[in-house]
């Protein structure tokens, strides 16, 4: 059997893909080409695909009818066409749980290092600026007493309300069913964890920046196209909203270019789930879910539409 993987993965679920066949392993070190992905899956049983293919009908049709699973390494998986690969018998699976607290951690460090100007003060430094501690230099702001609003109340969510309150911050909460613009109105911090759907596509666009409070900040570790990445810049440039922690963007990997420009911003390259272990958790978890459907075993984390 033949197994194709889309980019390097850690070595450990390697070896456990090798136990079950021929194992192809992108040599790239970027995402491949929508043609090169057509052509790597060709007579491929199973894919272990990464956050940035898109996989979708036309990758189906080149790997061929022995293709039985697409196993992305990763929580989300707007990458993927579920249904155009359910209607072929294609399981679909992802990496849950292993990566919610890295994910959290790492929200929360965005929020730390905006309120508490963690990344502005460190690029003071490097620029070897004259500085002196005074009682009103770079002041930011406690979290203390403060409201966090979680969109997206699923395992990510909760783990950032669980760090949240250990802060001493009230939280408050807002899922599918629940209209966002109460939370919007009330929370101090809005942190993003529903996953990327057509229904949260630009959820946070012009008018949802408009209801946050001018003190309020925007943290997002889902998914860029759930934000108006334009209309964040506008919202920033006018002090419409305090500041922004971004780990993920509308058009990855650019970034809305005055963004850069600014000092409320605190960013960094999609890490969520970016820790050693955690990486190796997922990669295994993803070698585990191949092994279940090739071996004729149910999908431990199979998604559904
Ligand atoms: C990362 O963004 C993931 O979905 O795992
Ligand atoms: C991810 O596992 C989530 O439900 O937040």
């Amino acid at each position: 059997m033949r197994i194709v993987v889309t980019r390097r993965v850690p070595e450990a679920a390697l070896v456990e893909l090798r136990a079950l066949g021929e194992v192809w392993v992108s040599p790239e070190d970027r995402p491949l080409t929508p043609d090169e992905l057509r052509k790597a899956v060709e007579g491929a049983s199973a894919v272990v695909s990464m956050l940035h293919d898109r996989i979708d009908a036309s990758v189906a049709e080149a790997a061929g009818p022995g293709l039985r699973v697409v196993a992305n390494v990763a929580v989300g998986y707007d990458n993927i066409d579920v249904p155009a690969l359910a209607e072929r018998g294609i399981a679909v699976t992802n990496t849950p749980d292993v990566l919610t607290d890295a994910t959290a951690d790492l929200a929360f460090g965005l929020l730390l290092a905006l309120t508490r100007r963690i990344a502005e003060g460190d690029r003071l430094l490097r620029a070897r600026k004259p500085w002196s501690f005074h009682l009103g230099f770079m002041l930011g702001s406690g979290l203390q007493a403060k409201t966090l609003g979680i969109i997206g109340p699923g395992k990510i969510g909760h783990a950032m309300a669980k760090r949240a309150e250990a802060f001493g911050m009230h939280v408050v909460y807002s899922g599918r069913n629940d209209p966002v613009e109460d939370l919007l109105r009330v929370a101090d911090v809005v942190s993003l964890h529903c996953p990327l759907t057509p229904g949260t596509r630009h959820l946070i666009d012009a008018a949802a920046l408009k209801l946050m409070k001018p003190s309020a900040v925007l943290i997002n570790t889902t998914r860029g196209p759930v934000v108006d990445e334009a209309a964040l810049a506008d919202a920033l440039l006018s002090r419409r909203i305090a500041g922004a922690g971004l780990d993920v963007f509308e058009h990855e990997p650019d970034v809305e270019p005055r963004l850069l420009e600014l000092d409320n911003v605190v960013l960094t390259p999609h890490l969520g789930s970016a820790t050693v272990e955690t990486r190796t958790e997922m990669a295994l978890l993803a070698a585990d879910n191949v092994t279940a459907v090739l071996t004729g075993a149910e999908p431990l984390n199979p998604v559904h539409h």
